[in-house]
């Protein structure tokens, strides 16, 4: 099984991008199922129902979220009827919407989970015992990817190794910058850190870099929008053997300074 995964969409040139380069990327790679980290899609806050349709209609079938989950009030309206966008797992219980997606895949189904840290992050319950707990109800299924949400590498890198051989991979979303640590733990997890952004280039983690840096430099409120201009599209994929165990992960990264290339 060939996955794909896209880190957090931002805004509207995020998802531009996504339509402008996807077709592309999806004639290379031939993934079998593609997974986009969305808590940024509508102008760098939350998820509309209208931008959840345009990321299904471009063949995305399963959506994460993070911290940004509840940025837009509609969310409460149909999170609790669409099965395949995911909030993170560890909201406390009652929480609307789920932590888990089930997505068929051919004749096998992939399992999302979607956690979130704790380290500089909102309050959540601990995402080790939830995903411990997670996974004893997930035993029958060998395919199974973690996007943990974090912001800190370590407690990335720690998710990492207490789910290694335990889910076929957990890869890093949030601070909207790809590593360049992707490997198989010894147990068979594909692991990466962070898998970057999709969105404007020149911004500051895709957001307007005059605001972002009138803030930083007044500490006054300041109302950050979403940078405009050429796009980056950052990716992961990651082959699965039919045990679940990860094979191969390799990182997509395509923007003015490394163009697409087959
Ligand atoms: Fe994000
Ligand atoms: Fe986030």
């Amino acid at each position: 099984m060939r996955v794909l995964m896209i880190g957090d969409v931002v805004g509207s040139c995020g998802r531009s991008a996504l339509r402008n380069q996807l077709p592309r990327l999806n004639q290379s790679l031939q993934p079998d199922v593609i997974i986009a980290n969305g808590e940024n899609a509508a102008g760098g806050r939350g998820i509309t129902r209208a931008i959840l349709r345009e990321l299904y209609d471009l063949g995305i079938d399963c959506v994460t979220l993070g911290n940004h989950a509840w940025d837009q009030r509609e969310i409460f309206d149909f999170i609790d009827d669409e099965s395949r966008l995911i909030r993170p797992a560890n909201y406390p219980e009652g929480t609307p919407g789920r932590g888990v997606a089930k997505i068929p895949v051919g004749q096998e189904v992939l399992a999302v989970i979607n956690l979130m840290g704790r380290t500089f992050m909102p309050m959540t319950e601990c995402p080790f015992r939830v995903a411990d707990a997670l996974l004893q109800e997930l035993e029958d299924i060998p395919f199974i990817l973690v996007d943990f949400h974090a912001e800190t590498t370590s407690e990335k890198q720690a998710m990492a190794w207490h789910l290694d051989g335990r889910v076929s991979a957990v890869i890093g979303t949030h601070t909207h910058v790809q590593t360049a640590d992707e490997r198989i733990l010894p147990s068979g997890t594909a692991y990466l850190t962070d898998v970057g952004m999709v969105g404007a280039y020149n911004g500051v983690i895709g957001m307007d870099r005059n605001l972002v840096l009138k803030k930083f430099q007044t500490q006054l409120p300041v109302r950050l929008e979403t940078e405009t201009g050429p796009a980056q599209l950052n990716a992961v994929v990651i082959d699965l053997d039919p045990s679940g165990c990860a094979r191969q992960i390799r990182r997509i990264r395509i923007d003015h300074d490394h163009p697409f290339m087959d």
